[in-house]
């Protein structure tokens, strides 16, 4: 598959066998975070594997929302990876100040894009959360309480249907040449 039809292929996933996903599939997916570019190649992650089913249906928990009725599908997966946001190195801090970005965050955003084309490639659906009570996530994982959790994604076999493609802006109305 060349990387374009991997990036069409992939979707949010929000319905999950029990399947259990096979060790050396979740590897090569973090693999490719792995491998993601950063700013100043500060790396500023640590992935955590949440496979134990007790503590992954709490993770799981964290990011459900009842009243919006979100995320509850993160439970049925048999796997999910919290995304801990590491000090960036001394240039990428810099940086971000002075620049007024905050480059870790556009970092795991690619960490965390890398995964989920890996895992598409492995026959593999998966979710980025991004709604969590990152507090609750934290205590659960043993995160000292300074760091963030930006993202969990959620990662197992569909049982459904692939999902049809979500809607995306048009080209035209997206892409500019030379002038805004
Ligand atoms: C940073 C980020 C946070 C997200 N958080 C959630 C979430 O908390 N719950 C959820 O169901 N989907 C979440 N998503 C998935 C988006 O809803 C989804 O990517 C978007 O609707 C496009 O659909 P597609 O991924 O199938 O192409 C998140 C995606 C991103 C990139």
């Amino acid at each position: 598959m060349d990387i374009l039809r991997s990036i069409q292929t992939r979707r949010s996933i929000r319905k999950y066998g029990e399947q259990p996903v096979e060790q050396e599939k979740i590897e090569r997916c973090l693999e490719a975070g792995r491998l993601a570019p950063s700013a100043c190649n500060a790396q500023p992650w640590t992935f955590i594997v949440v496979n134990e089913p007790g503590l992954k249906d709490q993770v799981a928990r964290t990011a459900r929302a009842q009243t919006l009725n979100m995320n509850k599908f993160a439970a049925q997966a048999p796997a999910i990876i919290a995304i801990v946001e590491e000090p960036a190195n001394v240039t990428s801090t810099l940086g971000s100040k002075i620049k007024r970005k905050h480059y870790p965050l556009i970092d795991i955003g690619i960490a965390a894009e890398n995964i989920c084309l890996q895992a598409t490639e492995e026959g593999l659906g998966t979710c980025m959360i991004g709604w969590l009570n990152e507090k609750k996530a934290k205590r659960l994982l043993g995160v000292p309480d300074s760091k963030r959790i930006p993202l969990l994604i959620s990662l197992g076999y569909t049982t459904d249907e692939w999902p049809n493609s979500r809607n995306r802006k048009a080209f035209e109305k997206i892409v500019r040449y030379n002038k805004y």
